[in-house]
C-alpha cells in the first residue's frame, strides 16, 4: 500500500509543478528545463508501476486447494482439532466418506460440529472449498 501513497504523492507533485508553471509566469520553466525534471520524474515513476503491477498480481493469484488448506485448514486438519479428521489418516477419512462424497463436502461447506462453515475461509466458493477437500482427500489415501 505505501506504492500507492509513492505514487499518490508523484502525481501530486507533477500536478503542483503543472498548476504553478501556469501562473502569470512566475514560475516558467524552460522547455530545457522542463526536460530535466521529466527526466528524473521518468524512472521513479516506473519503478513504482512496475510495483503496483506486482502488488495485482499478487492480489490476483489463483488460489489453489493447496494453498487454501496452508492458510485455512491446516490449523485444525493437520493436528487433528477438536476431532478434525487429520490430514494423510487414511482411516478417518474413508470414515467419513462412507456418507458419500457429497455430504462430506455439504457438511465442511455448510460447517458440522467444531468444523466452522467453509472453515472459516469465508470468501472461499463452494467451489474452492471443494478443490481444498479434493487435495486433503488425494492425500489421505
Ligand atoms: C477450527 C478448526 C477447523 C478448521 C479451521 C477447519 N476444520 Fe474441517 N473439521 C474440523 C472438525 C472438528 C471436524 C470434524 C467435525 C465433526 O464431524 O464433528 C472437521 C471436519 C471436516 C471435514 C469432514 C466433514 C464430514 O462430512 O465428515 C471436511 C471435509 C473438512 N473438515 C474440511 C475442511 C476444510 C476444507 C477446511 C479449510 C477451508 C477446514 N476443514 C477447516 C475442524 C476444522
Amino acid at each position: 500500500m505505501s506504492q500507492l501513497k509513492i505514487f499518490g504523492l508523484v502525481i501530486f507533485t507533477l500536478f503542483t509543478m503543472v498548476a504553478c508553471s501556469g501562473q502569470d509566469g512566475s514560475v516558467e520553466l524552460t522547455d530545457n528545463q522542463k526536460n530535466l525534471v521529466a527526466e528524473r520524474i521518468a524512472p521513479h515513476g516506473q519503478v513504482v508501476m512496475a510495483g503496483q503491477a506486482v502488488v495485482s498480481a499478487v492480489a490476483s493469484a489463483v488460489r489453489t486447494g493447496e494453498s487454501i488448506y496452508a492458510s485455512n485448514c491446516q490449523a485444525c486438519h493437520n493436528y487433528g482439532v477438536a476431532g478434525a479428521p487429520k490430514m494423510g489418516d487414511v482411516a478417518a477419512w474413508a470414515d467419513r466418506l462412507t456418507r458419500g462424497i457429497e455430504t462430506v463436502y455439504a457438511n465442511a461447506i455448510n460447517g458440522i460440529g467444531a468444523m466452522p462453515a467453509k472453515g472459516t475461509c469465508m470468501d472461499c466458493s463452494d467451489d474452492e472449498i471443494i478443490a481444498t477437500i479434493d487435495y486433503m482427500l488425494e492425500n489421505s489415501q
